[in-house]
């Protein structure tokens, strides 16, 4: 139902002008706490069997939004309601800013896929900070995405950062350090450790002092060699960091027909991400949680995910050409694979076909 509305309406509207229209129709839900409830009552994961707890924080269930559909922490309420486990808002900048000029967003159906050249578009880390504090009215877990403010000079990278996790880090869940993202100039370079280091040094110092400790992750790009997966994987373990989002948009052109300048993410993302979540877990094993995305279009795709080790599964791409039932109707299936199989939590398969 929702591809057929999907590919006769939806699809002929300009992209971003469509992603408005969502989170306008999802701040509606936000608002209006009977239609929020009622709908988490229907839709969110309620199944003993999917909870799965990671960094010291409790998820109803392993499946999550992954960063960029609700840059502005806008609409939590009514995405947890959806059956999302988490939601990872952002990225959020230190400063509001606009991002790139549009066209910017562009969807490839037939490929499953979207490429995007936002820029983190933003209204800035108070106002997200703002929103934040304010009941969530149901019970998701919130992660808080921040990335480098656009006119910030790398040199000052480290205390940009950490101005976000200042604001951000007392009402967030867990927080990312987004250092891979294509679409601001130069970001990617932070992923070499010798840069990386001092910016995750810094939030953490900020995330460790707050009254309560905020776990720290790092999100890191498919575009890395082998070579630099396994360098920051070492420097997360090093500094004690919670966990590793693998991955972010890639800026490989493989299995697409267009050339529109961005990230691509979807369906042929799919294979390089778990590539790379194999590569990590053969890294790290369970000393530190993996968060996987990156083309999870269905119940399979989550299923392999934490079979190779992720603790969490994220997407974006997926969400948008499954439609809002998409989250609530995973969950629901691997309720079942998980009776079928005939255990007790779906915590039992992490990392079950990982090399020992
Ligand atoms: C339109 C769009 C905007 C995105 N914005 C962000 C962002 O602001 N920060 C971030 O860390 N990732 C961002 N991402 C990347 C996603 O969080 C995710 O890592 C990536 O799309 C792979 O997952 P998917 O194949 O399920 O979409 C964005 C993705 C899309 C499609």
């Amino acid at each position: 139902m929702y591809r057929f509305v999907f590919t006769q309406v939806l699809a002929r509207f300009d992209a971003e002008a469509m992603h408005r229209l969502a989170l306008a129709v999802l701040r509606l839900v936000s608002a209006l706490p009977g239609v929020r409830r009622a709908l988490y009552r229907a839709l969110a994961p309620h199944d003993p069997a999917l909870r799965v707890t990671a960094f010291g924080v409790h998820f109803p269930g392993p499946l999550g939004l992954a960063a960029g559909f609700d840059k502005d922490a806008e609409c939590v309420g009514a995405l947890g309601a959806l059956g999302f486990g988490h939601v990872e808002v952002g990225t959020v900048t230190a400063l509001a800013q606009p991002g790139n000029p549009r066209p910017r967003l562009f969807r490839l159906p037939r490929e499953r896929a979207i490429i995007n050249r936002m820029g983190f578009n933003n209204a800035g880390a108070q106002a997200a900070g703002r929103r934040l504090r304010k009941p969530r009215g149901v019970p998701v877990v919130v992660g808080v995405n921040i990335g480098k403010t656009k006119v910030v000079p790398e040199a000052e990278a480290a205390a940009d950062y950490a101005a976000s996790a200042k604001e951000l880090a007392p009402p967030a869940d867990y927080l990312v350090v987004n250092v891979s993202s294509p679409n601001t100039p130069g970001l990617r370079d932070l992923q070499a450790v010798e840069k990386l280091r001092p910016l995750l040094v810094a939030v953490k110092e900020v995330a460790d002092s707050a009254t309560r400790r905020t776990p720290v992750l790092v999100k890191i790009a498919p575009d890395l060699s082998d070579a630099d997966v396994d360098a920051v994987a070492d420097l997360a373990l090093e500094l004690g960091l919670d966990g590793i989002i693998a991955t972010n948009t890639t800026v490989s052109r493989e299995g697409v027909r267009s050339r529109e300048a961005g990230g691509l993410s979807g369906r042929p993302l799919r294979e390089r991400s778990l590539q790379v979540l194999r590569r990590l877990r053969a890294r790290v094993g369970d000393r530190i949680t993996l968060v996987s995305a990156g083309g999870v279009e269905d119940v399979d795709d989550v299923w392999e995910r934490m079979l190779a080790g992720a603790t969490l599964v994220q997407a974006y791409t997926g969400f948008v050409y499954g439609g809002p039932l998409w989250p609530s109707r995973i969950h629901r299936q691997l309720s079942r694979r998980v009776r079928r199989h005939g255990l007790s939590s779906i915590t039992e398969i992490i990392g079950r076909t990982a090399p020992r």
